[in-house]
């Protein structure tokens, strides 16, 4: 198949429409990553998702709309904490699952689950392509499994060129990393995804909200079934160092002793104190934001620097969007941390 790759315009949100209204499938901008797009309610598109990602058949996709009274179509109940949740975060980063009405998607879009996950993207060029579609549309991260999210077209294009229809090019994506995902239907509100909506600015609308013990334990399964896979991962193996720049230097020359290519990823007031192999920049150390922006695009990075045999990643402090950017390094490395000792 032959991939068209459009430039953002109104002409090019047209076509795009009429080839997801075609059953075809479309990669597109949100504000976090450009997401892989098919009709939610044609199981014939929604396999095709799952078939041009390599994605498991047991791991759900989220349903985008453009506006609140799509819902109507295809949920049975909003409860009033999802209620408050739309009012203060849609359209943007957040993703809240819903009971689904029986029969009103394609059943690959739920992986068989009673709940549907549901967002509002803000982005202009997607809430105009989902407008123009008048249709749910099922979009996971539009990259192959297993890879990082892509949040450049030209991400989407390493990844899928060939395999869809059709790319729509926005530039590069704003947040960088994909949108938190809460549970309300349990007894109290649940952070299945850590994402681009912060746990502090959830928990200053409704009150407490968990995040799903999962996530750090090994022993325990993620309730978002994509979480349990490994994840953001570049070909090289990818370690967290935990500590001053004096211990990162050292783990660096210890892998350099053992005929390793070490590559570093870190904040750009790190990388000024480390001798690495190849370095790439995660943004500023001051500025948490732009470290989410530039993950993906770093991580990925990686895969042009083929010499490279292990990575050595900085982490990061875990409030705000910090927890979303540990979560992905920490899915990235395997959970793999080198850590200076205590004392
Ligand atoms: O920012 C985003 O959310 C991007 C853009 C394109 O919107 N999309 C995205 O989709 O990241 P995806 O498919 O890569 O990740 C969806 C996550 C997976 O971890 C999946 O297991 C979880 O949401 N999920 C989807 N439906 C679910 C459900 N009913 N119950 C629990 N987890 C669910
Ligand atoms: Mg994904």
């Amino acid at each position: 198949m032959e991939t068209v790759f459009l430039k953002a315009s109104t002409a090019a949100v047209a076509t795009a429409a009429q080839t997801l209204q075609a059953g075809e499938l479309v990669a597109f901008p949100t504000e976090t990553v450009y997401g892989l797009g098919g009709d939610a309610t044609q199981s014939r598109s929604v396999k095709k998702i799952y078939k041009a990602k390599g994605r498991p058949s047991d791991n759900p996709l989220i349903v985008h709309i453009a506006e609140r009274h799509q819902l109507d179509a295809f949920v049975t109940t909003v409860s009033d904490q999802v209620e408050q949740l739309m009012e203060s975060f849609w359209p943007g980063p957040l993703t809240l699952l819903m009971p689904v009405k029986d029969g009103a998607l394609a059943p690959e879009v739920t992986a068989g689950l009673a709940t549907v996950a549901v967002r509002m993207p803000s982005h202009p060029l997607a809430l105009a392509l989902l407008k123009e579609t008048g249709l749910p549309i099922a979009a996971p991260s539009a990259n192959t499994s297993g890879k990082p999210s892509p949040t450049k077209a030209r991400h989407v294009q390493e990844d899928l060129n060939g395999r869809i229809a059709c790319i729509l090019d926005g530039g590069s994506t704003g947040v960088g990393v994909e949108s938190t995902v809460v549970d309300c239907t349990g007894e109290k509100p649940v952070i299945l995804r850590p994402g681009g909506v912060t746990k502090e600015a959830l928990e200053a609308v409704i009150g407490p909200v968990l995040t799903d013990a999962g996530l750090k334990n090994a022993t325990e399964k993620p309730k978002a079934p994509g979480m349990k896979y490994t994840h953001y991962a570049p070909q090289a193996p990818v370690y967290l160092v935990d500590g001053t720049s004096a211990y990162f230097q050292a783990c660096i020359d210890l892998f350099r002793l053992e005929g390793e290519v070490v590559g570093v990823l870190a904040t750009d007031e790190t990388l000024a104190e480390l001798k690495g192999d190849v370095h790439i920049s995660t943004g500023q150390a001051t500025d948490l934001e732009s470290v989410a922006a530039h993950l993906y695009d770093g991580l990925r990075a990686f895969n042009h620097h083929e010499e490279v045999t292990v990575i050595l990643a900085e982490v990061y402090d875990e409030a705000g969007i910090g927890q979303a950017v540990m979560n992905r390094l920490e899915k990235a490395a395997g959970h793999r941390y080198l850590r200076a000792s205590a004392r």
